[in-house]
């Protein structure tokens, strides 16, 4: 590189594992090779079909939109106002600002943004593994992480009292990332019951919840999926709400995000809200239209909503059926048949993923993560014995 380049102090980054793969897989060979990476849905073939309440609501929006006029800093104000009884139920005793986002993702990194504002010196306390990119965001705009950890990857289960004597050690003006529901990596969400004990234990301690909810309805459904994060929304002084559409409307490209703040009076939301206003300018100034237009106009009308709603609950059936197949496939894999939504993390080393992805073609991120709607009914059988073999350390 020339010394005179302006880039010439950059270091070099790693590239982002779980994006790589998506390169890695493509470039493989091998007809009978398996993805179980990225987190989309896949179908009985293995297709990420559009929904049709999606194709429906494309083309009303084709005929119908009359403008391609800026909307403002917010972004389409009837797609945040008919997602919120989906996530918050009918009662709501906060006050709410909501901005559309650029997926899960940019919702995250405003709210981040937002509490780093709020207070330079705020800790986060996070439960790992996690979503990698949460960390990536948190670590990139210098926000202290306090790392607890909440699951046990070998024994494939939650590490609750772990979790509960870690946030025991948080202060007062401390916030705490949550996965509302469908834990990526790990998919295992808490109970009704372990979800009120968190609730009980924020509002005592005055922290503040930033909840992830990007798998909404993947998991038991809409509303039981949503039921435990609305226990501890309702139990802190202000909370955060990070949404995605990208997964239950099918939408991933279309980068359909929400970010709520909940505040207890008007003026703390008043100048909250002109602070997301100004970080969102900032950052993408107004957010892309089409995929918020596009769940507006499903949720605008009873049939297509109804339609979503199906579709929505053909792909939570299957894959809650695919974690009884893999459950049944291997004793080793029966902690499945527990947890919800997409991903489950299997008690597999870098070197058992590698070499899963080497010997049998199974793709998956290194954590040991899997997508379970990389899956179909000729490949569970294949994956599990190939899992197995991994396991008990087949010859090299
Ligand atoms: C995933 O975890 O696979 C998805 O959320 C995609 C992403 O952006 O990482």
């Amino acid at each position: 590189m020339s010394a005179s380049s302006v880039f010439a102090g950059l270091k070099p980054q790693a590239p982002d594992a779980l994006l790589s793969l998506i390169g890695l897989y493509r470039r493989d060979p091998r007809p009978e090779k398996i993805d179980l990476g990225v987190g989309v849905f896949r179908d009985d073939v293995g297709a990420t079909p559009v929904l049709a309440s999606v194709k429906a609501a494309e083309r009303l929006l084709l005929e119908g939109q009359a403008t391609k006029a800026y909307l403002g800093p917010e972004g389409d104000i009837g797609y945040l106002d008919l997602l919120k009884p989906i996530i918050f139920g009918d009662r709501i005793d906060h006050e709410m600002f909501a901005v559309q986002t650029p997926g899960g993702t940019g919702a995250i990194r405003l709210a981040c943004e937002l509490l780093k504002a709020a207070r330079p010196d705020l800790r986060m306390f996070i439960g790992v593994p996690t979503w990698p990119n949460h960390t990536q965001i948190l670590d990139q705009l210098g926000i202290e992480t306090v790392a607890f950890g909440h699951y046990d990857q070998r024994a494939q289960r939650l590490a609750f009292d772990e979790m509960m004597a870690a946030l025991e050690t948080a202060q007062a003006g401390d916030a705490v990332l949550l996965h509302g529901c469908c834990h990526n990596p790990s998919g295992a969400d808490y109970s009704l019951a372990q979800w009120a004990a968190i609730a009980e234990l924020v509002a005592r301690k005055g922290l503040t919840p930033l909840i992830d909810l990007a798998y909404q309805g993947l998991g038991l459904g809409l509303e039981p999926d949503a039921a435990g994060m609305r226990l501890v929304l309702a139990a802190a002084e202000d909370g955060l709400l990070a949404y995605s559409c990208d997964k239950n409307f099918g939408l991933y490209r279309e980068r359909v995000g929400a970010l709520y703040t909940l505040t207890r009076d008007a003026e703390t939301l008043d100048i909250t809200a002109s602070n997301i206003r100004a970080l969102a300018r900032t950052n993408w100034s107004m957010p892309p239209d089409h995929g918020a237009a596009t769940v507006r106009v499903i949720l605008e009308s009873e049939a297509l909503t109804a339609l979503w709603r199906d579709e929505l609950e053909a792909m939570r059936a299957r894959v809650a059926g695919l974690r009884q197949a893999l459950a049944k496939a291997s004793p080793a894999l029966a902690p499945l048949a527990g947890q919800h939504g997409l991903f489950a993390l299997l008690p597999l080393s870098p070197a058992q993923v590698a070499a899963l992805r080497e010997r049998h073609g199974v793709y998956m991120a290194g954590s040991g993560r899997i997508n379970l709607a990389g899956l179909t009914p000729d490949t569970i059988d294949v994956f599990a014995r190939a899992f197995e073999a991994c396991l008990q350390g087949e010859p090299a």
